[in-house]
């Protein structure tokens, strides 16, 4: 038999360099065995005092967000670089969408850092403004165009976004996916929502909280012509799915919550709205990191718990209420593997730069794609009350 040699390549410096997306380092990582990496941390953000503000999402690993000013999901943290006009400095423990969204809401002169440029997200990279372009052409065609109104979720590049904001659309997060298509819904008579790139959230908001069935939803697959639909299913259509998932949430499975049921009789499961629809509808509660966090905090003690979003998310939550029983969702979903890309030496890295006066791994939006970005976060940051999850 032949064996074919298929090395692991080592990640980061080393073999080859374009074994990850621009994540060279200029000047020299920290090794992640130096014991004074804390200490450096600690060092460098004294240093630059008021002038940085470090933004933590819930998935980060504990060695990162125990240098966060502030944690919180993909809404919270827009909000909050929204919120920080003196901070010249925004460092993003995150990934690169949350990034960009960062340094569109912040003003020009403040600089926003994502620490390893690797920090991706592949629920993003599943919808290519070229392709959005396209489908949106085709609803041209089909003769709906003035019906559909763009909405994309916070887990989207910059273009999509701009997109949505020329388009009369919106971003959405997990925290606000309902209130952004009640308000989407109202924009237009018959109103068809293009919902790009989680068809999952489109499809759990659009059923679970709107009311509409799972034939009102149709989904479009970019890699087929027309997106893989009749005129007559997009013409039916109210939701219209663009065919993306996260590669975490998607791998939580149905299966596991009926074994955990009968294992902890009693324990409540409770889902990020990015898991498969099989799995909300058979989980008890549904909604954002920051939805899931607050509902743990609140919890009776000694009560159990399921939870079915990012690891690093639940091991911290178990960690911190260990008078009450909780549970990850499933052996085999793993870390978010970009999200996890920021790590302390990448941290320690690119603060260390700042103190020295080099700005590194900056995110910026060009002007263009900027302003139209922007009316899409604003339309949301505008929404009416406050959020559905929060
Ligand atoms: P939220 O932060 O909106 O809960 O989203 C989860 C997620 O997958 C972020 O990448
Ligand atoms: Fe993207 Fe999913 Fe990772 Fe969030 S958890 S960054 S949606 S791949």
């Amino acid at each position: 038999m032949t064996t074919i040699d298929l090395p692991l390549l080592p990640l980061g410096k080393g073999r080859d360099l374009d074994a990850e997306r621009g994540v060279e380092c200029p000047g020299d990582l920290p090794a992640p065995s130096d014991p004074d990496l804390v200490a450096r941390a600690e060092a460098a953000k004294a240093a630059l005092g008021e002038r940085l503000f470090v933004l933590g999402h819930h998935y980060q690993r504990d060695e990162v967000i125990q240098f966060a000013d502030v944690t919180g999901d993909s809404f919270k943290l827009a909000r909050e670089a929204a919120a920080r006009p003196a901070a010249e400095f925004i460092v993003f423990c995150g990934v690169h969408f949350m990034a960009e969204s960062a340094d569109i809401l912040t003003n020009d002169s403040q600089k926003v850092v994502l620490p390893d440029l690797g920090a991706g997200c592949s629920m993003a990279d599943m919808a290519r403004l070229g392709q959005v372009e396209d489908a949106w052409d085709a609803l041209a065609e089909a003769g709906v165009i003035d019906q559909v109104v763009p909405i994309t979720y916070m887990n989207s590049s910059a273009d999509i976004k701009a997109f949505c904001g020329r388009n009369g659309g919106a971003v959405c997060t997990s925290s606000n996916a309902e209130v952004a298509l009640e308000w989407a819904f109202a924009q237009k008579d018959d109103a068809k929502i293009f919902f790009f790139p989680d068809q999952h959230l489109g499809r759990n908001t659009a059923v679970l909280e709107l009311g509409f069935s799972l034939d009102d939803c149709v989904v479009w697959n970019p890699h087929r012509p027309n997106g893989g639909l009749t005129v007559e299913q997009i013409r039916a259509a109210r939701m219209i799915l663009w065919q993306g998932h996260c590669s975490v949430h998607g791998r939580f499975s149905a299966d596991v919550v009926d074994e955990l049921r009968v294992a902890h009789p009693g324990i409540t499961v409770m889902v990020h709205p990015e898991c498969t629809h099989e799995v909300v509808t058979r989980a008890d509660l549904v909604g954002s990191t920051e939805f899931i966090i607050k509902t743990i905090e609140a919890a009776e003690p000694g009560t159990s718990w399921a939870i079915g979003t990012e690891l690093n998310l639940v091991k911290r939550l178990a960690d911190a209420h260990p008078d009450k029983n909780i549970v990850f969702l499933d052996r085999n979903v793993c870390y978010c593997s970009t999200m996890n890309r920021i790590d302390l030496p990448h941290l320690v890295w690119a603060l260390e730069n700042l103190v020295a006066g080099n700005v590194v791994n900056q995110i910026t939006v060009d002007v263009e794609t900027e302003k139209w970005a922007k009316v899409a976060l604003q339309r949301m940051l505008d929404l009416p009350g406050k959020t559905s999850k929060d």
